[in-house]
Order: C-alpha cells, then structure tokens, then sequence
C-alpha cells in the first residue's frame, strides 16, 4: 500500500492528537448533565474516525448510521449524493452530532442534516476529521473540524479510492497513476 501512497499528509500520531482534542471541543459543547447523545456516523468513510472519537467521549451515547455514496468506484469527482442506508432511528427531541470523514462540496452534510432534521432533532451538530476550504456553499459548514486541507483527494483513515485504502492509518494523496 505505501508504494502506492504519493506523500503523507498527515501522519497517524498527528490524527490521533487531533482527535483527542476534538472529544474535549465537542465534551464542552454537550455538558454532562445534557442528557444523551446520538452520534450519526456517515458510513462508509467515517468509521474509523467515529471509532476513535466516540471511545474518547465520556457521553451516554447512541448510534444512528447512515450511508451517502458521492464517489461510486473509480471517480474523485463527486456525483449526484445517493442514500444507500436510511437513517431507521427516531430522532425526535434528541442531540445529534453528525460525523463524518471529510467536509467537501458540502452535498453529503446537506443531506444528512436534512434527514436528521426531518425525524425531529432537537439540535443538530456536525464533527468533521477534514474539510476543502471553499468548497461547501456558504451556510453549508461544520461545528467541529479536525484539519483544514488543500484541494486533493486523499485516501486512508478510513478514505477510500474505488473503496481502497481505508485501512491505511495515514491521510496520504495517491499517486495520480493509481487513480484511473
Ligand atoms: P461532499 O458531499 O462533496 O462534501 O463529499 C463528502 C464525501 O465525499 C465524504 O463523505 C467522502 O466520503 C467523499 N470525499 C470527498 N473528498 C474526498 C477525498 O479527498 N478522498 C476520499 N473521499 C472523499
Ligand atoms: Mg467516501
């Protein structure tokens, strides 16, 4: 798999840090005394990144997954946002923090925050590992965002290319030949 990695962006160390300092963001904006969380991870890009933040939120919790394919196989450019997983859960009165991998052209967010509105949420938050800045509309953004990135597409942490290299524990940008 490293060959096939182009650079390190940002190395797994450097994510988990990152992550940790995320929890203690998102602890201080849902006090103890709030009542319970619902996490709704946007699958599939987000599990790893879910995983590690939830382990490191000392919150009563429930999960609520849903699934949002932008990227079907071999492209990088994303296409009309198709819903794979219905959100099953009721959310009414409930706090949800939305998460996912990576905060692009903002169409994936939109729609989720959409669905989760549509069941009857009482507050609707979003936890992002990465975001394009400038690419989201504005109004389209999230609360909580681990690193701002330049423009590329990258992979690993849980990011795919045609459903690859999520298991790489770094973000890393491809070598443009493994993308065709
Ligand atoms: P958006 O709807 O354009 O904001 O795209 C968000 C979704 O597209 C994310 O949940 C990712 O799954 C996918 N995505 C966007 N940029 C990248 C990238 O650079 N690498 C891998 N997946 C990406
Ligand atoms: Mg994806």
């Amino acid at each position: 798999m490293e060959a096939e990695i182009d650079r390190i962006l940002i190395r797994d160390h450097d994510i988990a840090r990152r992550v940790a300092a995320m929890a203690d963001e998102i602890a201080a904006a849902y006090p103890s005394d709030a009542g319970e969380l619902t996490l709704v991870p946007i699958l599939s890009g987000s599990i790893i990144f879910v995983a590690d933040l939830m382990r490191r939120l000392p919150r009563r919790m429930r999960l609520a997954m849903v699934s949002i394919s932008t990227y079907p196989g071999r492209s990088t450019r994303p296409t009309e946002a198709r819903t794979t997983l219905e959100l099953s859960t009721d959310l009414e009165g409930r706090d949800v923090l939305i998460v996912d991998d990576i905060l692009d052209t903002g169409g994936t967010l939109a729609r989720v925050r959409g669905m989760v509105h549509q069941r009857g949420a009482r507050s609707v938050r979003a936890a992002v590992l990465l975001r394009k800045p400038g690419k989201a509309p504005p109004g389209v953004d999230a609360e909580f965002v681990g690193f701002d990135i330049a423009d590329e597409f990258v992979v690993g942490y849980g990011l795919d290319y045609d459903d690859l290299y999520r298991n790489y524990p770094h973000i890393g940008v491809l070598r443009p030949e493994m993308m065709r």
